[in-house]
């Protein structure tokens, strides 16, 4: 790999130890993966930040850079952490948990990681720009990023991504590369669902593109319109049942004003039609429970906008959360604070649900709570928090889970 005459000296170690080291993994994984050169990056965003996936290894890594005195060295932001830092005696978090997790906070705090514990830094604390490359773990934030900013990022490890905001670089291959931009596999939405197309289908639909495109990347014709959070929910889904990084959705995100423009002017690798039968399908599939009763209920990932606040506030108006359900509505900080001003957290907790801040189900240890039945409408969390949370999962529509968490029974489609 080329090296600068600055890149040379940071691996001599005339910037000290932990630029010499991160940089030092960073040229190993550009090797590995044939990259010609580094390139500068604008931000990084962490997931080694929560203690669930850094564990006991990261709070010694941690504790050793800050010893050698590492900084980082472009705007770097957190995922969320393993513990609500208010609340999480009311989760049920063992002490012991709280405290490593708090430890690690205080660690990256020293090397000048922006604490936004949240994984959706791309709204508020880190805006990237369109065809900025920068050095992003945590895959729904980073399919956010390439597609629908267009900024560019592989989805990098943890510590892989504490490297890159330590010397502000990353090697440069994959979704650096414009070649490597390019649509693999089209999806053709049947018109007759692009005309009635559903909230709850952006989950669903990018679960299922997620299942068929693996790593490749797709390519959607036929969405009509979509929201930030509809795009945040399809894109969180794609990444967790698949491992898609970017995709293109046509006419709506930057890079897709057209299917040609979408697949670089080749024709796809694969084309596949979605209509009714597989979306219906998909739902089906993303449900690993029956219906029936509910004892926990989890909204907000990835992490809630105002918008979904104030629709969360909406239907919980005058209601109340059934005895012996929890509803759970994962958010940051700064959408909290706004929430509280707009009198949205009022009416949430005056219904008795509760506010989960900068973290979410599937980062926290919930064994305590000895839940069984989890309604959820994200597909990240139908994917991954039978393993994680140890529930049956039922996915549905926002809407019909705020009605489970109230009447306490969930109905699966
Ligand atoms: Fe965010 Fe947790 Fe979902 S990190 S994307 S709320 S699984």
């Amino acid at each position: 790999m080329f090296l600068t005459d600055e890149e040379r000296r940071i691996l001599d170690g005339a910037f000290g130890e932990p630029q010499r080291i991160a940089l030092g993994v960073l040229l190993k994984l550009g090797e590995a993966y044939g990259a010609d050169r580094m390139l500068e990056i604008m931000s990084a965003h962490v997931v080694g930040s929560s203690y669930q996936i850094a564990g006991e290894a990261g709070l010694e890594i941690y504790s050793q850079l800050v010893a050698q005195g590492a900084r980082v060295k472009v705007r770097t932001t957190s995922d969320p952490g393993s513990i609500d830092f208010a609340r999480w005696r009311e989760f049920r978090t063992p002490a012991g948990y709280a405290e490593r997790q708090i430890k690690i906070a205080g660690l990256l705090d020293q090397m000048g990681v922006i604490p936004t514990w949240t994984c959706t830094p791309y709204t508020t604390f880190n805006v990237p720009r369109f065809g900025e490359d920068l050095g992003w773990s945590e895959s729904s934030a980073v399919v956010f990023a390439n597609s629908v900013i267009g900024a560019r990022t592989n989805r990098l490890a943890a510590y892989v991504d504490v490297c890159a905001a330590l010397v502000g670089r990353v090697p440069r291959f994959g979704l650096h590369v414009s070649e490597c931009r390019r649509g693999e596999v089209l999806f053709e939405l049947d018109p007759g669902l692009s005309a009635s197309f559903e909230d709850h289908y952006f989950p669903a639909l990018g679960y299922r593109v997620g299942q068929v495109t693996g790593d490749r990347i797709p390519v959607v014709a036929g969405v009509k319109h979509a929201t930030v959070d509809q795009l945040k929910a399809f894109g969180a889904a794609a990444a967790a049942s698949g491992s898609v990084a970017l995709y293109h959705m046509v006419g709506i995100t930057p890079e897709a004003r057209t299917v040609e423009e979408a697949l670089g002017g080749q024709p796809p690798a694969e084309r596949v039609g979605i209509g009714p039968r597989e979306i219906a399908q998909t739902v089906e599939q993303m449900s690993t429970g029956q219906g029936g009763a509910v004892d926990v209920v989890g909204v907000g990932c990835p992490h809630a906008s105002i918008d979904q606040m104030r629709r969360y506030a909406a239907l919980l108006q005058g209601k109340r959360v059934h005895t012996g359900v929890q509803l759970w509505i994962c958010t940051n900080t700064a959408v909290e604070e706004m929430a509280r001003r707009m009198g949205c957290i009022q009416t949430i907790e005056q219904a008795g649900a509760k506010l989960m801040v900068g973290t979410c189900h599937n980062d926290c240890p919930l064994g305590a709570w000895g839940f069984r039945r989890l309604a959820t409408d994200s597909g990240k969390f139908a994917y991954y928090t039978p393993t994680t949370v140890g529930t049956e999962c039922v996915f549905a529509s926002t809407e019909a889970c705020i009605q489970a968490a109230i009447t306490g029974q969930v109905e699966r489609k």
